[in-house]
This record gives C-alpha cells, structure tokens and sequence, in this order.
C-alpha cells in the first residue's frame, strides 16, 4: 500500500475539528458533542464537550449488539499458573456488569475513585471496565510498587474502595500482595471504606474484619449494572507516573477523546481491524496495559490477550511465540527490553522455529529508546516489519510512530518515524525557537494536544500547568530530548529530566535520592541511570557518609539497597549502592549527575570547567570499576 500518511497528517493538522469529529463517527454516543474543540478556557483544552458516552458500551457491549457476541474479547494466557481462559464478548459483557453491580452494591457511583491493585488476572480487567461501565474513576497500581508508593496514590486518589488480591506470581515465586495493602493503608492519611480480595489459590491473604471482603462473597448477589452515560469530559482513570520527585503525578484521561483517539489508532497506528488478534505484553499497571491491553483493543472489537507471565523464564525464551501461535496473534506490542531479554537467551532464535508465526504480521516497540541492534535482530528473525514508536503515559497514545494502517513509511533504525496525525511535535531551543532538522533540542507539542491526551492532573492544574506548559509558552513539555532529521524523522535521544527507563518502566532518580537520603548515615547522595544490556538502564546510587559513621559500606550498601525495594518496590531494580568519600560537584554545588553516567557508560567526557576538584572523578571511576562498571569501550 502507498503510504497517505502525508495527506492524512496534513489534514489533522489544517482541520482538526473536522478530522477528530469524521473519527468520532465511529463511537456510539448517548449525546453527539457541541463542540469538537473547545478552547473556552486556555490552556485547558477540552475534546468533545457537550457529548455523553459510555466507554465500557462502546469496548463490549457494542460489540454484543452487533454481531460479535461470540467473539473472543479476552485470552487469559498464564505460564505462572497453567491456565489459559477466554471470555467472549457477551461473557466478558456480563462479568463486567456483575462487577459493576457488585460495586454498586458496595456503594460506588460516578466519580468515586476505586485503587486496583491486582497482577494480571481477568478480574482486574473486568473491574476496570466495571468502574467504566459505572463512571467511577479507577486508578490501577502496579503491582511491583510498595506499600510507601501504593500509600502516595491512595492519599492523592482518596479512593472508596480498593480492589486487590492475595498474591502475584512472579515466574515461579509467589509474591503476597495483601501485606503490602495492609502496609499502604496504615500509611496512608486517607483510608478506603472497604478493599474487595481476590483470594488466589496460590496464597490465602488474611482478611482485616470490618473493611475487607472477598471477591466472591462481594459478587454473590450482585445485580448486572447497566452503563451509565457520562459527559465526554468526565474522567475514565487515574493514572500515576514519575515526576521529578517523589510525589507521583496523577495523570487524568477523559471518556470521551480517549475513546475516540485509541479506536482511531488501532486501525491507522497498528493496521489492526475488528476480529484480529493484538497481544500487548505489558502490564496493566502502565500505561499500555491500560490503553493497549484494556481499551483499544476492545473498543476496535478485537480480541485482546492478557499474559501473566515474562518474556523469558515462564517456561522459556520461546513463551511470546507459543502465545502468537496458540492464539493466532496478529500483532504484538511490547518493549524492546523484553526483545533483549529474549535474545541473550537465545540469540539464533531458535524458539521461533518451533511454532507457526504465520498469521504474525507486526512487531510494535515502546517503551524505551529502541536500539537498532535490537530492532535489526528482531526484524531478521521474524521477518515482519518491526515499528519503533515513542508515546508516554501523559498522551495516552503514540506521538511519533509509522503508521501501518497508512502504509509503512520506510524504517529508520533509532527512529519512531514520524509524528503521530493530530500531534504538532516540534524540536525546540532554550528561547522556545523551532531548530533545524539535526540539531538536538527540547521535544514540544505545540498546543492543544489531541484527543486522548492529559487534560490535566488529578486535582492539581497548577501541576499541570508548572510541569508541562511552563517551560515553552504554547508548547506542551515532554521531557524527551532529540532532533528531526531531513526527512521529518524523530529520533527520541533521552530526557531532559531526572528520569529514567528501567525495563521499559519509567522511575524517577530523584525519588531514589530522597530515599537514599531519609538513612540516618546519609549526608548526601545521587542515582544516575547506568547502561544496561537487557534493562535499558539500571539505576546506581552514590552515597557519602555523615562524618563520624564508622560502619562498614558494605552494611550501608545493602540497607540502601533494602531501604528503596521497601519503599519504592522491586520494579526500581536498585541493586547497586556505592559508598564514596565524596560527590564530584561544580563551584556553585551542583552534583554532576551526568558526568558520572558518562564515567559509568564507559563513555569519554569532557573535564566540566565549573568542576570544584576534578580529582573526585577518579575516585568515582576506581569505585564503579570495582562494581563492573566504567569500562572503556
Ligand atoms: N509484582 C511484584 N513484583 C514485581 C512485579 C509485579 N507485578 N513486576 C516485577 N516485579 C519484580 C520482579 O520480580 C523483580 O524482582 P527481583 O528484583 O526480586 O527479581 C523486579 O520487580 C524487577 O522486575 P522486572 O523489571 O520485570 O525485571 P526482571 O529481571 O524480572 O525481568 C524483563 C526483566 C526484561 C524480562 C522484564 O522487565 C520484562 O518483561 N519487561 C517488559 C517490559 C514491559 O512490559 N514494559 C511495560 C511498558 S511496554
Ligand atoms: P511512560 O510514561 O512510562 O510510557 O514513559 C514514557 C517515556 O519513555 C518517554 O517520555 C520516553 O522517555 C520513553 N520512551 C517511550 N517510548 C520510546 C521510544 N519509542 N523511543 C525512545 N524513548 C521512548
């Protein structure tokens, strides 16, 4: 097919009242919008005011009513647990509805938040969907987060309910879940009414008398709830992500755009239609998952799969191309972590061999910076296009990406191709002035953002505004750096913050400092995000001791190392903790983060001129040696 994502881009871009309202055709509406477009109160866009919808009517039961009742919504696929289950449209439908009731019956209604805090099992689905289906607002937790980090989100959410099980299951260790609830609601100021546990047959979680209940004895006597129709601009979910700090933001998506943006890019973005099978082997507890595993995929009337288990080790390095074939997938999104992962295990792909691909069409990468030995690999072994886009929790959905549905454009390795219809991405200077194609700068989205994009924080506008409009007037901040080259190509190069991409989850250093820092024998400290083969990048914290501590490093390192698994969570992957006589810093006593990553990576680096004692850089090199690191390259 020739590409006609030029024409397509160009009439986003000229008409985006007319282009985002043709796509909007495609969502039932209780009430059709006033307005496409409203920009009646600057810089809080909104898309499709006046309009009334239900997103859990248009992600299943839509697809009841015409003609996909026994369609395959949801494959459950679980190597951890031998399961594999599926849910038709019409039983996913009614599972839905019962949790919906159950919800109601526990008093919930539109607006209230619900914190799911689940591994990846079909009741957080369907409880997603059920909070949809009813217009409270849910806001899933990861799994791999704390009780500290889970604390944060209750106290900034202040849900009614929360939604959790007794355990996760993590290749073959079973991970309870119910301590780490318990943990967070003891910590946290605002405490839920009730939690509803899922109790797993791998681990019974004890129940708090009073407050818990669990799921089935919540459900019995449940009602099927009906849909209830919400404004367009009402929110869907919660989602928080890493800011600068410690404190998590809390990205808010609306009903409406939402819908309209992810069903538009299933079949222009992935090339996917109605009937097809997409795979997102992520997790629901980050962005894709939500998007990719949950809502678009459903709202397209696909059928979508749910994968508890890894990339490799749940059996083996061979697990994403038995779920391709068993299931007939047809495109699969993943990061490009879970590809390295799989290819130093078995980098001949001999996995591959041994099931039938043949109705596997794509490979999607996210996630992280995809580097092109990775991207090479993955193209030569399954011999489908392998398309690179870039997109952050924020957006919702892609900015930059090569458009199947439009005609491949050609791939440039270390590229996501080009920006996404409907998003203005610009490279800008310090002055906010456009810079030419190749040179490196701040990545912007000139305003308004499109459909599905953060309309703002959770309660917290002047977040929103201080953490992305301030920076380039006009220009929505998304804290990438990179360029454009001749072409339009973008090239995402890093952030111009302090976070970082581990395995393809996004952390803040900064948390991890101020982590660091709380230990009583702490006087000052810094992560850096380090180069790693499979991970991306693996965060290492630096640490100095107040004077006078005479304990051995060794004991400090591992309570560091300890401190930060308990109170962000074992996602971090802090493994390394470094106890230095010093922080190598400018005149003024900014610590040279950047400096030492480069020292780390192995990388050349030029002496900073500001730098207070150029000494220390050695004293840091000698110590990240004797951890494997600093190798000349
Ligand atoms: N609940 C509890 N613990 C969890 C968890 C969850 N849901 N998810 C991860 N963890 C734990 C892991 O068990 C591990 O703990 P450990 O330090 O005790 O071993 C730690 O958090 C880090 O997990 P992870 O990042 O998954 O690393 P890993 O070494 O277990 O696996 C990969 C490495 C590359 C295979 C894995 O990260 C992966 O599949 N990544 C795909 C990335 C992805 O889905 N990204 C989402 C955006 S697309
Ligand atoms: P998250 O919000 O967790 O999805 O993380 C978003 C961040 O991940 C982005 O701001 C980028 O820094 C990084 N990222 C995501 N996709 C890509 C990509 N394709 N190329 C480079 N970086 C990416």
């Amino acid at each position: 097919m020739r590409s006609v994502y030029e024409g397509v881009y160009a009439r986003s871009m000229q008409d985006p009242d007319g282009f985002w309202a043709a796509a909007a055709e495609a969502i039932h509406w209780e009430k059709r919008w006033d307005r496409v477009f409203d920009d009646s109160r600057p810089p809080f866009y909104r898309w499709f005011t006046g309009g009334v919808l239900n997103t859990c009517y248009n992600a299943l039961d839509v697809h009841v009513d015409r003609g996909r009742a026994k369609q395959k919504a949801l494959v459950y696929d679980s190597p951890v647990t031998g399961t594999v289950q599926a849910f038709t449209f019409a039983e996913l439908r009614d599972e839905v509805a019962r949790c919906a009731g159950m919800l109601q019956k526990l008093g919930i209604a539109k607006g209230d938040r619900v914190i799911i805090y689940m591994p990846m099992v079909p009741e957080a689905v369907v409880a997603m969907l059920a909070c949809a289906r009813i217009g409270a607002i849910h806001s899933v937790v990861f799994g791999g987060f704390a009780s500290n980090e889970l604390a944060k989100r209750i106290d900034d959410a202040r849900p009614k309910l929360i939604l959790s099980a007794s355990c996760g299951i993590e290749v073959n260790r079973v991970i309870p879940y119910k301590p780490l609830l318990d943990g967070a609601i003891e910590l946290a100021r605002h405490k839920p009414g009730r939690c509803v546990i899922l109790q797993r047959p791998q681990e019974r979680a004890p129940l708090v008398a009073g407050r818990d209940l669990e799921w089935g004895d919540a459900l019995a006597g449940a009602r099927p709830a009906d849909c209830v129709p919400v404004a367009a601009t009402d929110p869907l979910y919660i989602l928080y992500t890493s800011g600068t700090t410690g404190v998590p933001k809390g990205v808010v998506r609306d009903n409406g755009g939402h819908a309209v943006a992810l069903k538009w890019s299933m079949a222009n973005i992935y090339g996917v239609g109605a009937g097809e099978v997409y795979w997102a082997a992520s997790d629901i507890g980050w962005v894709v998952g939500h998007s990719y595993i949950v809502y678009a995929p459903l709202l397209e009337g696909c059928t979508s799969i749910l994968y508890e288990g890894k990339p490799v080790g749940t059996p083996d390095p061979g697990a994403f191309w038995r779920l391709i074939a068993q299931h007939g997938v047809n495109a699969l999104f993943t990061a490009p972590t879970a590809f390295r992962a799989i290819k130093k295990e078995d980098p001949q792909g001999t996995h591959m061999t041994r099931h039938d691909l043949s109705r596997f069409r794509t490979l999607f990468l996210a996630g992280e910076r995809c580097d092109p030995d990775t991207l090479h690999w993955a193209e030569d072994k399954l011999g489908v296009p392998v398309i690179d886009h870039w997109w952050q929790t924020e957006t919702g959905w892609p900015i930059a990406a090569n458009c199947v549905g439009l005609g491949t454009l050609p791939v440039k390795a270390g590229s996501p191709t080009k920006a996404v219809p409907g998003y203005d991405v610009r490279v800008l200077d310090e002055a906010n002035a456009d810079l030419p194609a190749g040179q490196i700068g701040s990545i912007a989205i000139k305003l308004p953002l499109p459909p599905g994009c953060l309309p703002t924080l959770w309660n917290n506008d002047a977040g929103y505004e201080a953490s992305y409009l301030a920076k380039h007037p006009g220009h929505y901040l998304t804290g990438d750096a990179g360029y454009r080259d001749e072409d339009g190509y973008v090239y995402i190069m890093s952030r111009v913050d302090d976070i970082i991409n581990v395995a393809g989850h996004r952390l803040s250093t900064g948390a991890m400092e101020e982590v660091l820092a709380s230990h009583p024998d702490v006087a000052e400290c810094a992560v850096v995000g380090v180069a790693d083969d499979v991970k991306g990048e693996v965060p290492v914290g630096f640490v100095v001791t107040k004077a006078g501590v005479e304990r051995g490093d060794g004991d400090i390192a591992r309570e560091l190392i300890e401190k930060v698994r308990e109170q962000i969570g074992p996602v971090a992957a802090f493994k390394t903790a470094i106890v230095v006589k010093r922080l190598p810093k400018t005149r003024s006593g900014k610590i040279l983060r950047g400096t030492m990553k480069k020292i780390a990576d192995g990388q050349e680096y030029v002496l900073p001129a500001t730098i207070d004692d150029p000494a220390i850089l050695g004293e840091i090199t000698d110590a990240l040696q004797q951890k494997g690191y600093a190798k000349t390259r």
